[in-house]
């Protein structure tokens, strides 16, 4: 099925699933929730001192990835437009993810400059080389743009929350904990429409699922040293390979969209089913070992 097919067959779903989101989110303010009698001015030319909000360094690592994330919101506006922008609900619900996703930013760079919790000039600079360069994820037709953004939304969501869990302040948890449920309503629009996929056109979902599934990556690969802030919010659990398994691929791709029993694939379908399946056994096997490394050096560092 080509795209304009598959917007057009899936459009009575996005319609239910628009109108169950507008029913379910409710309104809120970023400027409630930002601590700002915590801040003063600063200084052109002022040197950032860590010890003013002293952190893990993983968890501003989490808090550099997340924001920088948020704050590269117009190239996946342009991705998720490309894809949807001919289907007048789609479009719709389009633009309010737009605007759902953009009080992300604005609230958590309130937050992160009152506190002084990262590097304004450091962020600042980041966000820019980010910006100009737009590395972002491109999937290539509905059915993938749909999976992954399915499972995107939810990593963001854990990840989120987990940040949030970390920060010994408040303000600064209840941030997390509220853009994660905005995270998470936007999960729920996903995923369930990749089940509706899966009924409308479920050889062409399969093959979508294998390929987003294989390449996964968390959004943030285009943000300056990705891999070390990565490693190193792997290592205190925010976001891990444990994590992903269990969550992500048990949780949504075998639980929730019960891909072993999914009708009507044919042989090549099938097989990208069952190829899904051992990979997500191969992830499982990748995941223990890698509690079981991190428990040893914890353990060897208490020691
Ligand atoms: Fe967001
Ligand atoms: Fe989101």
């Amino acid at each position: 099925m080509n795209d304009a097919g598959m917007l057009e067959e899936l459009a009575p779903h996005a319609e239910a699933l628009f109108e169950r989101h507008i029913a379910t989110a409710r309104e809120w303010f970023p400027h409630e929730f930002v601590p700002w009698n915590r801040g003063r001015d600063f200084t052109p030319g002022e040197q950032w001192d860590p010890e003013q909000y002293p952190l893990p360094s993983a968890v501003r690592s989490a808090l550099f990835v997340n924001l920088l994330t948020e704050d590269n919101l117009p190239y996946y506006f342009h991705t998720i437009d490309n894809h949807f922008s001919r289907c007048g609900v789609f479009k719709a619900w389009d633009r309010r993810w737009t605007a759902e996703e953009n009080r992300h930013a604005i609230m958590l760079r309130d937050y992160l400059t009152v506190t002084r919790a990262l590097d304004p000039v450091e962020l600042e600079r980041a966000r820019m080389a980010q910006m100009c360069s737009a590395i972002v994820p491109e999937p290539e037709s509905v059915s993938d743009t749909l999976v992954y953004v399915a499972m995107q939304e939810l990593a963001t969501r854990i990840s989120h929350r987990n940040t949030g869990k970390l920060l010994e302040d408040k303000a600064g948890s209840e941030i997390m904990t509220r853009i994660a449920a905005d995270e998470n309503l936007h999960y729920l629009f996903y995923r369930d429409l990749v089940s509706a996929a899966l009924d409308v056109a479920p050889s062409d979902t399969m093959h979508a699922i294998e390929r987003q599934v294989r390449d996964f990556a968390m959004p943030g690969v285009g943000i300056i040293d990705f891999p070390s802030h990565a490693a190193a919010i792997a290592r205190v659990g925010i976001y891990d390979f444990a994590i992903h398994h269990e969550q992500i691929l048990v949780g949504v791709v075998l639980r929730r969209w019960k891909i072993d029993t999914v009708a009507g694939l044919d042989a090549e379908a099938a097989a990208a089913r069952d190829r899904v399946i051992d990979h997500i056994d191969r992830v499982g096997r990748i995941a223990r070992r890698f509690v079981e490394r991190r428990s040893e050096v914890l353990a060897t560092a208490a020691g």
